[in-house]
């Protein structure tokens, strides 16, 4: 395979596993967090039932851990690369584009933080994932308000992204398509925002 075909190929795979695994996983992820509004009790059997899922640690990191890694790895050479010209030409679609490598990196910074001091220590120190354990990390002011930066930035990435997504590969070519795919992105950062924060406030 050439550099060039290599090159069409791996954007192609960047874009997909933002939506398949990753965003998949992050609508999963708010729906079974939102269980906080049912109370602790809910909240606590939906965390048991996701950790009785038989090898566990396998299918975080083929599911999950690769995916991101790869997307990430990528996604910061396409920062890395990117003319955010959002100055020169104040279209609003170049506002979305520049707010996605905006929101990328927040998402990479949250993310990072978010695993390590909650997956990880529960791995590692054996902290306990629970309504108790979320509400004494939400109940300092500074931390609810990085979680909610984090949420609405990763909500954002994944909802803009889905569109470009679409268009990136040839599912809307036309400019009426593409209008009603940004709509469904508008719909699904403002649902996801909307189940997300009620969660976060459930906890406190
Ligand atoms: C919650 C985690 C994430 C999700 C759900 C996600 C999802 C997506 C989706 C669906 C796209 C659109 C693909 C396309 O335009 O064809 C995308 C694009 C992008 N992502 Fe992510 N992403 C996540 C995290 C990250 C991180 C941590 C980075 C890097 C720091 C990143 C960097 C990028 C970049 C640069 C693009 C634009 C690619 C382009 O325009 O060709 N993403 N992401």
């Amino acid at each position: 395979m050439d550099l060039e075909k290599q090159h069409y190929f791996i954007r192609k795979l960047h874009s997909l596993s933002g939506v398949l695994p990753i965003g998949l996983f992050l609508t999963e992820h708010l729906l079974v967090n939102s269980l906080s509004i049912r109370g602790p009790e809910a909240y606590n059997k939906g965390v048991a039932v996701l950790q009785s899922i038989p090898f566990l640690p396998f299918v975080e990191l083929t599911l999950i851990v690769i995916p991101i890694l790869f997307h990430t790895l990528y996604g910061l050479w396409v920062v890395y690369l990117a003319k955010n010209n959002v100055l020169a030409y104040s279209y609003y679609r170049n506002w979305l584009f520049y707010l996605q490598r905006i929101t990328a990196i927040i998402t990479l910074i949250y993310v990072a933080y978010h695993s390590y001091h909650l997956r990880i220590a529960n791995a590692l120190f054996g902290l306990e994932i629970s309504f108790n354990t979320m509400t004494s990390v939400l109940s300092n002011p500074a931390m609810l308000i990085f979680y909610i930066i984090g949420l609405l930035a990763s909500v954002y990435h994944f909802a803009n992204g889905f569109s470009t997504f679409l268009i990136t590969w040839g599912v809307t070519v036309g400019a009426f398509s593409q209008r009603v795919a940004l709509i469904i992105s508008g719909l699904l950062f403002f649902s996801l925002s909307f189940i997300g924060i009620q969660a976060l406030f459930a906890f406190i």
